[in-house]
């Protein structure tokens, strides 16, 4: 058969409210997610084992993602098989756009391409809301990498639900030569004591309906900042490059460290990637958001 392609995005949060540690170890979320527009492209090709091969797209570095059981891609192919009672493998090729552990969803946008990608493979014509549920399994983002947009993300993440969004928003990632663990995160915000779930501010859903900057730009929250800079105080220095470059505002992308700069524009954005670059940020990429969710962009 023929081999599928997937693209799948990153995700930000926009809004990243968290309330005190559940019993099964996660936090329960209010969230606000938005798609944007940098990626990894999934191919999956049937093969004979299961296996998994990583590359990179312009300065990512992927070195440290697993080859072996611990690459929720390949965890989602078996999930997916297992599922549907399919005796085949797969070969999974994912050339990654995403940084690694950058709190950008890389490995969400892996497995949900993976997801898709298997379905069209196998001409399964899974229904939308058993491959959510499988995505749900796989990871708290994997469901909102199946749906792209932006929306309203409950639960520990993995209830998704469309919002209104203006869109045309651009965005420059700042990724950071080192990852952050979530889970670490996560810890440090529980020692903090912090523990307060905030909803999802009308405000900020005001601004994503009329497509305000700066309305946008005085309401982005993410309770995971505080945490992620006591682990991270280098983190502080991109914060203010970014400002200093000419954001509008500076956001913590998920638990980190990867910052999202706000721009204007298109053209603003890539100045202030430019920007950015000359102070020493080689890996700073321009992104639009919203973005749609994984979706087949190349088939026979
Ligand atoms: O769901 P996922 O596997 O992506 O989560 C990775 C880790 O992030 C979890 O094991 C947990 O430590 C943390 N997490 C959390 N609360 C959430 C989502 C993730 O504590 N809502």
């Amino acid at each position: 058969m023929t081999p599928v392609t997937v693209r799948a995005a990153a995700k930000i949060n926009l809004h990243l409210g968290v309330g005190p540690v559940r019993e099964d170890g996660y936090h329960p979320l209010m969230t606000l997610y938005q798609a944007v527009g940098v990626y990894d492209d999934v191919t999956v090709a049937d093969s004979r084992t299961w296996q998994v091969t990583v590359e990179p797209v312009g300065a990512v570095d992927v070195s440290a993602v697993p080859l072996d059981d611990g690459n929720i891609a390949l965890r989602a192919g078996r999930l997916f098989a297992a599922h549907h009672g399919v005796d085949g493998a797969a070969s999974l090729f994912v050339a990654k756009g995403i940084p690694v552990a950058g709190g950008m969803a890389g490995g969400s946008a892996d497995a949900a391409a993976t997801l898709v990608g298997l379905d069209r493979l196998w001409q399964l014509g899974t229904a939308d809301e058993v491959l959510l549920s499988i995505a749900a399994e796989l990871g708290s983002d994997v469901p909102f990498a199946l749906l792209g947009g932006t929306a309203l993300g409950t639960g520990r993440g993995e209830l998704v639900e469309p919002v209104p969004d203006a869109g045309g928003w651009w965005w420059v990632a700042v990724p950071s030569a080192a990852g952050l663990s979530t889970p670490a995160v996560y810890a440090e915000y529980d020692r903090l004591g912090l523990g307060e779930r905030q909803r999802v501010p009308q405000g900020l859903l005001d601004a994503l309906a009329t497509g305000s900057v700066e309305e946008l730009a005085a309401t982005l929250v993410n309770d995971l900042e505080r945490p992620a800079l006591g682990l991270r105080p280098d983190l502080a220095a991109p914060r203010e490059a970014g400002l200093a470059a000419g954001a509008v505002a500076m956001l913590l992308s998920g638990s980190g460290p990867t910052w999202l700069a706000l721009c204007r524009d298109h053209e603003h954005a890539h100045r202030v990637r430019e920007a950015l670059v000359d102070e020493g940020y080689p890996g700073a990429v321009a992104a639009p958001g919203p973005v749609a969710g994984a979706h087949v962009v190349e088939y026979a």
